[in-house]
């Protein structure tokens, strides 16, 4: 079978797919005032960010584990211990993806599929109360 049947990875479209779906994502979040609580916890330069992210939504999607090759384990939670993520947090990350994928029209039972994972990790990112 081809990439594209076996993984989520090959079925967004593949590499090219997915940094672009994370460049819209981070471009979003700089222009949108309706992310500018999370855009405030980032750098002020995206770019270490974005590598970041393509890095490791690459292997989370099922294609190359970049981001493993690079640092070892995410350890995603505890990298994100610095920032204070809440449940206002959790939402703006979550609404920018998906303007994010809808933007890059991402399948939408496809979509539909990812936004329950995502939020999943999201939720679990949480490390305060509100
Ligand atoms: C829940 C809301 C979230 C907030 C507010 C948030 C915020 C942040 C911030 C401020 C950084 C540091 C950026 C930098 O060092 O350039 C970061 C890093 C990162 N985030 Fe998130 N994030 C959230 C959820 C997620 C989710 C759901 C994922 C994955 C699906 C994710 C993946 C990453 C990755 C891979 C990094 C780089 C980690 C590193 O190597 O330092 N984040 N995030």
């Amino acid at each position: 079978m081809s990439e594209a049947e076996t993984s989520v990875f090959g079925a967004v479209g593949g590499a090219e797919a997915v940094r672009a779906l994370v460049d819209r994502f981070y471009d979003l979040m700089d222009l949108e005032p309706a992310y500018a609580g999370i855009r405030a916890l980032h750098p002020n330069t995206l770019d270490g960010s974005r590598d970041k992210l393509y890095w490791f939504l690459s292997g989370w999607l099922g294609g190359p584990d970049l981001y493993q090759q690079r640092f070892g384990h995410p350890r995603l939670r505890a990298r994100h211990l610095p920032y204070e993520i809440g449940i206002a947090e959790r939402d703006q990350w979550m609404a920018c993806m998906q303007q994010a994928m809808a933007e890059c029209h991402v399948d939408a039972a496809l979509q539909e599929r990812l936004a329950a994972a995502f939020f999943n990790t999201a939720d679990w990112m949480r490390n305060r109360g509100g």
